[in-house]
């Protein structure tokens, strides 16, 4: 028997390298709340079932809570020798509370244990992610009312197309923010489940409440195939696929951003506390708070494909490989707060520049979908109405004018219908 927990079927000790390389401690330890918080239940459970007497089973509980106390006052050291959160926790239980601590693991192994942790984890994660697209779905709203009547030119094809307001460009995001936070409640919801009782992967003959210790827990109910409760995932993908989506948008916004902050468009001063200067170039003011919410949809991207790649060809039950699947999550999530944390401030601080927004919708031909509409109203084919307004184009361009300039006699020219649309759109 070896020092490790599971050491009685070994006879030496561990490699070195082996126990540096197959240790999560330096990452899993922030599951150490959640860790702690399940085994109390787990203990409970324990108790109530019989299967350990209610004062062990107090005994426990208490022990888990002086150990909490400590981690938060950080006064106690993981080791990687006890390779994960987990064992940590149950060896320092150990030296809290002595032998009854070998019975915490009763009818539970590690693979339902991490399930749980990562669940319980993510659960209040999905939580915390939700108030902040809340929030940033308040400050677009504000935007949207501050911006009735600010026009500028929408694009396709970034060239200017026909005229939008900007609370319509806010509403555009808004939009895509509400799906993303819907998305987020699925994920939620489907994820809420207990896994715990599954043990390694058949479950326990022990007569253990898989039920008590999910409603304690505050899931909707239990994961009732025991090899797929060990197994599945699907919550870690379904999660990082939605924050896929999400820093997708967050990284559009940054872009029109960036484009509309650039001297050649104009519509954008940034706040000189949301902007950085050049340690060469006197003149700059760069736009990085966007350009890094943009570069970070590379790892999110990247975190997703991971995610993907382990799983892929994994045989069901549980395997070493799902130790990866940690990292990658964690880092989705604090990318994906982080960036919701600055964006906020940042898009409440940029100074729009409504007149240089408007003027791009008067000297310009952005009106000429509404000239043709108005020549359809008139009773003018939609065709013939598109060929008289591209000619129409075509001579001002020509002649150095927006439509704005144009006199009865050059309009008639090409056909009489338009100078009275002009009067109409009160262009002219
Ligand atoms: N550290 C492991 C993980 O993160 C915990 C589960 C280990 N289970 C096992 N049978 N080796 O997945």
């Amino acid at each position: 028997s070896t020092q490790q927990l599971w050491g009685g079927r070994f006879k030496k000790p561990l490699d070195k390298k082996t126990v540096k390389f197959n240790a999560s401690i330096l990452f899993d330890q922030k599951l150490a709340m959640q860790d702690i918080l399940g085994s109390q239940v787990h203990a409970e459970m324990l108790g109530v079932q019989g299967i350990i007497t209610l004062e062990e089973s107090q005994i426990l509980i208490k022990g888990l809570e002086n150990i909490k106390q400590k981690i938060i006052d950080q006064k106690v050291e993981f080791t990687e020798e006890a390779e994960d959160i987990h064992m940590n926790i149950e060896l320092l239980l150990l030296k809290e509370v002595g032998d009854v601590a070998k019975k915490l693991h009763t009818a539970r192994s590690r693979n339902d244990q991490v399930a749980l942790d990562l669940r319980l984890y993510l659960r209040e994660e999905i939580l915390n992610i939700k108030n902040q697209i809340q929030s940033l779905l308040v400050t677009l709203k504000n935007l949207s009312q501050q911006n009735k009547n600010t026009m500028l030119p929408g694009y396709t094809h970034l060239q200017r197309a026909q005229p939008i307001s900007l609370e319509k460009y806010f509403g555009a995001y808004s939009s895509m923010f509400e799906r993303d936070l819907s998305r987020l409640e699925d994920c939620f919801k489907r994820m809420n489940f207990s896994p715990l009782g599954a043990g390694a992967i058949a479950g326990t003959t022990l007569p253990i409440d898989r039920i008590f210790v999910a409603q304690k827990l505050n899931f909707s109910g239990i994961i009732q195939n025991t090899l797929d409760a060990v197994s599945d995932r699907d919550f870690v993908i379904e999660f990082i696929s939605t924050s896929s989506i999400l820093i997708t948008h967050l990284s559009r916004f940054c872009e029109d951003i960036i484009v509309w902050a650039t001297e050649e468009f104009g519509f954008i001063k940034l706040d000189d506390a949301f902007a950085t200067g050049s340690s060469l170039m006197p003149n700059k003011k760069n736009p990085d708070i966007p350009e890094l919410i943009r570069g970070k949809t590379g790892r999110v991207f990247g975190h997703l494909f991971g995610i993907l790649t382990i799983m892929k060809a994994l045989p069901i039950g549980y395997n070493k490989d799902l130790q990866e699947d940690k990292e990658g999550l964690f880092d989705t999530v604090d990318t994906i707060k982080n960036c919701l944390e600055i964006f906020i401030p940042f898009i409440e601080s940029l100074q729009f520049q409504k007149e240089i927004m408007k003027k791009s919708t008067v000297d310009s031909y952005i009106w000429s979908t509404h000239l043709l509409e108005e020549l359809v109203k008139s009773g003018v084919a939609f065709r013939q109405a598109h060929e008289l307004i591209g000619n129409l184009v075509i001579y001002c361009l020509e002649s150095n004018k927006y439509f704005k300039n144009l006199t009865k006699e050059e309009c008639d020219k090409i056909s009489a219908f338009i100078y009275p649309s002009l009067i109409q759109l009160k262009i002219i």
